[in-house]
């Protein structure tokens, strides 16, 4: 696990997923054995990786990449390293012969995530992305509804998504400061695209085009020693994206926005027969038959509740830490072939969204995604 003292990969990866699987006694597989995990955490800082290691009772700890991947005992390659330094790290562990797990984006760029696609088929190594925003209880109740049927012919689908990150004067900014420099791997789009790439190809139809326009609208942020510094970074993208079979996605993604909604990321989606608005957790509907008919009248206030118009979907199974659940999914690909759809080509094709969203803010045009094989 290599990685393991940030954000990501100490709570969602470590914490959440492959210490509580440990606990758990492991992986079941279709069989009713269990499959087993034991860490080992590779990072640059030999004081962070031990104290980690002592808090959490893990034996092995090592702040070499080369000798951890030389070794047999070791299967799984995971990465939540900075973006910047993913594709060197992965492609050691490909030819290393190790199943590589990774959080998104894979690459900076797409002809280097396509790369680590091809590396990883023709290496015949097993490979998986991060996918964790479809494991949401939100969005499982929305991909429910849209199994079941509920929408009719999906029209459109709006999604908000951000908060206020503070620039870092006074209040602590909540987010690492390579997010804000684009020579860094940071930016909104490289960030924020590939999600949205793989929650719009899962549950509406592959992005066909995209259109953005991305701002930097906090040119100053002050760094995790209190440095100001220039932010290089788009902070904010404004896109819409066009979808095969024809529904059109419009998503707002800031980090200079103060929340008015429910949840910091909330899809409305629109169809013939109804329409839900999904959070993280929440996701709430308003069939056709009780939806109210509004009339446009500026002279008189409206004094219509809109809000008591919709009722939640209502929780019918227990949901887990996705990152974890999507991990037991890779270590069942692992030991048993299970099927596991999120792989590198599946991140390369967020990359591409990301590179492709950049281009139209560069250039002003809508663009075009090619389908892509490895
Ligand atoms: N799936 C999600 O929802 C989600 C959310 C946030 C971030 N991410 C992704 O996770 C990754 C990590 O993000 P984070 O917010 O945890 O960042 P972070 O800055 O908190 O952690 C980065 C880790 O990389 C290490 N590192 C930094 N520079 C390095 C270098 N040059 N060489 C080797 N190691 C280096 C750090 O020591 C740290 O362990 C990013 O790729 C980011 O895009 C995913």
């Amino acid at each position: 696990m290599n990685g393991v003292s940030g954000r990501m990969g100490y709570r969602q990866h470590l914490v959440r997923s492959i210490l509580a699987i440990r606990d758990a006694g492991g992986v079941a597989l279709s069989d009713g054995r269990r499959v087993q995990v034991k860490p080992i955490l590779v990072g640059r800082h030999e004081d962070k990786l031990r104290e980690i290691a002592a808090r959490h009772d893990i034996a092995d700890w090592t702040t070499s990449l080369d000798a951890a991947l030389a070794d047999p005992q070791w299967d799984v390659y995971a990465d939540f390293l900075v973006t910047e330094a993913r594709v060197p790290a992965i492609t050691k562990a490909i030819a290393a012969g190790k199943a590589v797990y990774t959080e998104k984006p894979t690459a900076e760029n797409f002809e280097d995530a396509l790369e680590l696609a091809r590396l990883a088929k023709e290496a015949g190594v097993k490979n998986g992305v991060v996918h964790d925003k479809l494991y949401l209880p939100g969005l499982r109740k929305l991909k429910r509804l849209i199994d079941d049927g509920f929408f009719g012919r999906i029209l459109s689908v709006r999604g908000e998504f951000g908060y206020w990150v503070f620039p870092g004067d006074g209040v602590p900014a909540q987010r690492p400061s390579w997010n804000y420099r684009a020579e860094d791997g940071g930016g909104i789009v490289l960030d924020m695209f590939p999600h949205w790439n793989y929650v719009l190809e899962n549950l509406f139809g592959r992005v066909e085009t995209v259109y953005a326009q991305t701002a930097t609208h906090l040119p100053t942020r002050w760094d995790e020693r209190g440095q100001a510094y220039t932010a290089t970074a788009d902070d904010a993208a404004y896109a819409i994206f066009g979808l095969a079979g024809g529904v059109i996605a419009e998503f707002n993604s800031s980090w200079d926005v103060r929340v008015n909604r429910d949840e910091l990321l909330e899809l409305q989606v629109d169809g013939t027969e109804g329409s839900a608005v999904a959070g993280l957790f929440g996701c709430k509907v308003q069939h056709r038959s009780a939806t109210p008919r509004p009339t446009w009248n500026p002279d008189v206030p409206d004094g219509h509740d809109y809000a008591a118009d919709w009722h939640e979907v209502p929780i019918t199974q227990e949901f887990e830490n996705g990152f974890k659940v999507q991990w037991e999914e890779f270590l069942r690909h692992v030991a048993e072939d299970a099927p596991n759809r999120y792989d590198f080509l599946a991140g390369a094709r967020g990359v591409l969204l990301a590179e492709k969203g950049l281009e139209s803010a560069a250039t002003g045009a809508r663009v075009e995604l090619p389908e892509v094989t490895v």
